[in-house]
């Protein structure tokens, strides 16, 4: 195991490192049944996983880390996983703030995180303000996002520039809506990593990963480790991206 770590360590071309990595951290719920324990506890060891992997991205220096902490849609779940969920991302931003802001890592929110709770709400603020002018990793946290629902969102803030006449329609460019999206100044995802297998992007990113190589794996988010993240940007390395051209 120690050893193809390292072997995987010597083959990255840290010159070829994707610039932006984005995760479905998906299989909690599953990591846990299959221990006869509650989902509560495959999350609360899918928050540990989530620990390493961060810290692991700031020091290889990534730019940018996008992680899929909430959607739009889980508000479907039972309460308790809610509430237990919201009450994780509390306790996350709370143990973690200072090595987060130590390691100049600046935390960003995707999402409407107005609809959640007064808690985290508080706790979300101060984690933005504390690494706003922090110039390493830029950490988003996807809460209460849904792709569709922020494409929406940027289609009615363009309306309303039209009708005040603050733009024209000829002004409407690829960049200028991906500037009025969450990631505004961001580059899009060059690696989507998901984790327990689905063959699924679930309403994330979805204008952001035109161009994004996909990575699966059948391993739960729990399980997740070190060698998993080196073994996705290898075979990311091994790929031909040619963005709709020929390769040369
Ligand atoms: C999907 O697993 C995971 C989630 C809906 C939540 C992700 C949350 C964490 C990793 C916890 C830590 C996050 C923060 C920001 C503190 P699932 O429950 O859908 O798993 P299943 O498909 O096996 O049921």
């Amino acid at each position: 195991m120690g050893n193809n770590l390292k072997r995987i360590e010597n083959l990255i071309d840290n010159d070829k490192l994707p610039r932006h990595i984005a995760i479905i951290m998906d299989g909690n719920g599953r990591w846990a049944r299959k221990r006869l324990m509650p989902r509560t506890m495959g999350h609360r060891a899918g928050m540990s996983s989530l620990k390493t992997v961060v810290m692991i991205c700031a020091q290889m220096g990534i730019s940018v880390l996008t992680v899929y902490a909430f959607s739009t849609e889980n508000w479907r779940r039972p309460r308790d996983e809610v509430d237990y969920l919201m009450s994780l991302l509390v306790e996350y931003l709370h143990k973690e703030l200072n090595e987060l802001d130590q390691n100049n890592i600046r935390i960003k929110i995707l999402g409407d995180y107005t609809s959640l709770p007064p808690k985290c709400q508080q706790e979300i603020e101060d984690a933005v303000l504390l690494t706003t002018h922090n110039s390493g990793m830029v950490f988003n946290i996807a809460l209460n996002y849904g792709s569709r629902n922020e494409i929406i969102g940027a289609i009615k803030n363009l309306g309303e520039k039209l009708l005040s006449r603050e733009i024209n329609i000829d002004s409407i460019t690829e960049e200028m809506f991906s500037s009025m999206l969450y990631t505004a100044g961001s580059p899009d995802p060059d690696l989507l990593i998901r984790t327990a297998g689905e063959m699924r992007i679930s309403n994330f990113l979805l204008w952001q990963i035109a161009y994004t190589e996909l990575w699966i794996t059948d391993r739960m988010w729990p399980d997740f480790t070190k060698e998993d993240l080196l073994q996705a940007i290898w075979d990311y390395q091994q790929r031909d991206r040619r963005f709709g051209g020929l390769n040369k």
